[in-house]
């Protein structure tokens, strides 16, 4: 087999929450008079919340002192929490845990990293922490995709070789940290990409089709 390990991004891969950032951030920029729509939202595909909230403001004509920036982010992950109060095991299709279960009985070490805080209570609201051997996440790194941090911190969680492992991946921040990270990587989904993955497939059903 080609590969040892998968590390799969949550936010987009795994489960869809995008639609919960996009409300959530939406009361934000409204309220810093800033535009937001589906193409902004998009930018924030795997990057860390202060750098999305950056990414906003940069949109309004106003300043903001650090702990007005704090307030902002704490009241939209609030917004973002209750959001994610409705997750339940249903979001998580049973055909992407058939392929879950059938990468992990070929003896791949399933990881999942993400650049979120909020990865534990997903996966918990999922009831999908028992497919992974590790879960790596924005509260245990410094950067944020495009870094590597995430990924080759969990390549080290489950005792494997960056160079072992595929990442798959819905945004262009995470493409890009696969490659600096020296990591195949698998794009889910229809998000412009900077260059060409190792893979492209609809969904992450399609996986064992085209590595096992
Ligand atoms: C990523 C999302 O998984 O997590 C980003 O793709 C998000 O859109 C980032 O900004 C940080 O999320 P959180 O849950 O820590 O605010
Ligand atoms: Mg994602």
């Amino acid at each position: 087999m080609k590969y040892k390990g998968i590390i799969f991004d949550l936010d987009g891969v795994l489960c869809s929450t995008d639609r919960f950032h996009f409300e959530a951030w939406k009361q934000t920029a409204e309220e810093v008079g800033a535009p937001f729509d589906e193409t902004i939202n998009m930018k924030l595909r795997g990057v860390s919340r202060m750098e999305s909230l950056e990414i906003i403001l940069s949109g309004s004509s106003k300043t903001f002192t650090d702990a007005e920036k704090e307030r902002l982010a704490t009241e939209k992950n609030d917004r973002y929490r209750k959001l994610l109060a409705q997750m339940s095991p249903a979001d998580m299709p049973a055909a992407v845990r058939d392929a879950l279960t059938a990468l992990h009985n070929a003896g791949l070490k399933l990881a999942v990293g993400s650049s979120s805080k909020n990865a534990a209570y997903i996966l918990e609201q999922l009831d999908a922490n028992r497919y992974f051997d590790a879960v790596c996440d924005g509260t245990m790194i410094a950067h944020s995709k495009p870094d590597p941090e995430v990924f080759t911190k969990a390549a080290a969680m489950v005792g494997l070789a960056p160079e072992d492992c595929l990442v798959v991946e819905d945004a262009a921040a995470g493409l890009e940290a696969a490659r600096a990270g020296g990591m195949d990587c698998a794009i889910v989904g229809t998000a412009p990409m900077p260059f060409e993955p190792t893979y492209h497939m609809q969904d992450v059903t399609k996986l064992p089709g085209t590595i096992l």
